[in-house]
């Protein structure tokens, strides 16, 4: 019943494909690390020690606090535009991590330029419990 709702209205435009929430991100994440590790479960405290921890490639930007704030409830700035940054945590933001595209977009752009590398889909996963559950 309820999936021949949720196909009418996928069909009739009423919700966009690409709509999600954090909770179906961090599912398809979950699924994707277990996948690679298999019993994978995410963790908020992983995701906490992620979000802060410095990588020693940039020093303008050493980690993921030094743009979104060292609580992602709270809104950031740019450390280069100065450009101030909606909080990063849905509490904080109810439109983050509702678009597969932008989320993935940014993961990109950012894990390369702070991490120096891609991020997993592990380290995507326990990100994502971070910020919509806390440590
Ligand atoms: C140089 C500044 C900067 C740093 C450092 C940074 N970000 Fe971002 N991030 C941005 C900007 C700018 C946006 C897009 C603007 C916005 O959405 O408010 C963004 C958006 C995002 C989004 C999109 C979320 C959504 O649903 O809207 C994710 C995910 C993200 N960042 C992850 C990270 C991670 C992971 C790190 C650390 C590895 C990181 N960011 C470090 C600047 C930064």
């Amino acid at each position: 019943m309820l999936k021949t709702i949720l196909l009418t209205l996928l069909a009739t435009g009423a919700i966009a494909a690409s709509a999600a929430t954090p909770t179906q991100l961090l599912e398809t994440y979950t699924a994707e690390a277990a996948r690679q590790t298999p019993g994978f479960q995410p963790s908020a405290q992983r995701g906490a020690q992620f979000y802060a921890q410095r990588f020693a490639l940039s020093e303008k930007m050493p980690n993921c606090a030094s743009c979104h704030a060292d609580n992602p409830a709270q809104a950031g700035k740019h450390v280069v535009t100065g450009k101030v940054i909606k909080p990063l945590a849905p509490r904080g933001e109810p439109a983050r991590f509702t678009d597969p595209a932008k989320v993935e977009k940014w993961f990109g752009r950012n894990c390369k330029e702070v991490v120096g590398r891609e991020c997993n889909a592990a380290e995507k996963a326990d990100f994502i419990k971070f910020l919509t559950e806390g440590p």
